[in-house]
């Protein structure tokens, strides 16, 4: 037994003090949503000293302009050795597809986590013929921010649906306060899936995605004018501004609510450091209470790439309960290995992660989850026709013929 133990120690040293070249990971992790990530990677050095890692970012809130350079390389034959990507049709429908990753089933049979993450999200990571990449977290996209201090001074609390947001808008104009932060296009699309939820209820909204529900119902329309009376309650400067810029103004006092994923609550805890509850709170977005819209990041084994090895060994490192604990609490994400351990996580992130366990989930459009990548990358011009029209005709017209392109739900 005791030499069993001490070569089975010895193969592990060996292997450790082995490790050596490179490794590249890729993602739009950089600057201020960097830490978690940057926590992951210094842990890495720390069991494999000898590898020199590359953290190359391209900097872009929900990677618009990593998914670009991506490709870029991706079709040049230059992978890196591990890339960022949504869980869902954002890595199925492209790469999956094209044959550019390894299958990871192995990875999954040797480190025991078939029964260690929940099925759903290991489906939503799997084709029949195998799966393709590595879940790090959940996010959830549904949420609703605010400042507490700054709702009691104005004498209001978070509305629980728009019709009540609604009537609360116009008090806070006079008072010269942004009802409703948004910021660049990506971030107008996140509110957009939000409030289609929330019209629609999520039988309706998970029926968009595979077809069963068209863009011309008038339900669909519905949502587009909801849409835009939303929007008149909205700051005019939010092609200008990056999520972070928006967050900053809920938590100044510029704002009062703003719709975005639980990244904002990472940055709020993380490179702000206010405390959960205190220094911002938060609600379901308006009318999705008891739903919770997920999102999770994931990385892969891209075909041909230099550094296999050292690949494998960040991909068990992600995929640990160690690993997940380090990086989810800094990233204002919850862990999706069942074993993970709750008491590392803040009064946000426990919250969640009980309505994670409780809620009807479904998931995000626009990050990656629900629908096919050919039809998201394109969501973004349904988005800016509808405002330079202000025509839900128009919209709905755009995203049907999207749809019908793609085959949608296909
Ligand atoms: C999402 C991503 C999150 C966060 C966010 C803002 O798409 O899943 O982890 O990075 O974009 O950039």
């Amino acid at each position: 037994m005791k030499r069993l133990v001490v070569s089975i120690l010895s193969i592990l040293v060996c292997s450790i003090v082995l490790a050596q070249g490179k490794l590249e990971i890729f993602s739009w992790w950089a600057g201020d949503e960097g830490p978690a990530l940057e926590a992951l990677i210094n842990r890495y050095t720390e069991l494999y000293p000898n590898v020199q890692v590359d953290n190359a970012t391209v900097t872009g809130g929900s990677g618009v302009n990593a998914r670009a350079v991506l490709k870029t390389r991706m079709l040049g034959g230059d992978p890196p050795d591990s890339f960022q990507v949504h869980a869902g049709q954002e890595l199925i429908g492209t790469w999956v597809v094209a044959d550019r990753m390894e299958d990871l089933t192995f990875l999954y049979q040797e480190e025991g986590w078939l029964d260690k993450y929940p099925q759903g999200l290991i489906d939503l990571i799997s084709t029949d013929k195998g799966i393709w990449s590595v879940p790090v977290n959940i996010h959830r996209s549904n949420v609703m921010w605010y400042n507490p201090a700054k709702l009691t001074e104005w004498g209001i609390s978070a509305p629980e649906t728009w019709a009540e947001f609604l009537t609360i808008c116009p008090s806070l104009q006079a008072k010269g306060v942004t009802p409703l932060v948004m910021g660049e296009n990506w971030t107008q699309q996140h509110l957009w899936e939000s409030v289609a939820l929330g019209v629609l209820g999520p039988d309706d909204y998970k029926a968009l995605w595979t077809g069963e529900l068209a863009f011309k119902d008038p339900k669909v329309e519905a949502v587009w004018n909801r849409f835009g009376e939303i929007l008149k309650c909205s700051n005019d400067d939010a092609a200008g501004l990056s999520w972070q810029q928006a967050t900053d103004r809920i938590v100044s006092g510029e704002a009062a609510f703003n719709i975005m994923g639980d990244w904002a609550a990472g940055y709020m805890t993380t490179t702000l450091g206010l405390t959960p509850a205190e220094g911002f709170g938060w609600a379901p977005s308006p009318d999705t209470g008891g739903v919770f819209m997920m999102l999770s990041d994931s990385f892969g084994l891209p075909i041909g790439i230099k550094d296999r090895d050292n690949t494998i060994n960040w991909l068990k490192l992600l995929g640990s309960v160690e690993g997940q604990d380090l990086f989810n609490p800094l990233k204002g994400s919850i862990a999706p290995h069942f074993d993970s351990d709750l008491s590392k996580y803040n009064a946000y992130l426990q919250a969640a992660a009980q309505d994670w366990k409780t809620n009807t989930v479904v998931g995000s459009m626009v990050h990656g989850a629900a629908a096919k990548e050919a039809f998201m990358s394109q969501f973004a011009t349904v988005l800016e026709i509808y405002l330079s029209t202000g025509s839900a005709q128009a919209a709905s017209n755009a995203a049907q013929a999207i749809a019908n392109q793609v085959n949608l739900g296909k």
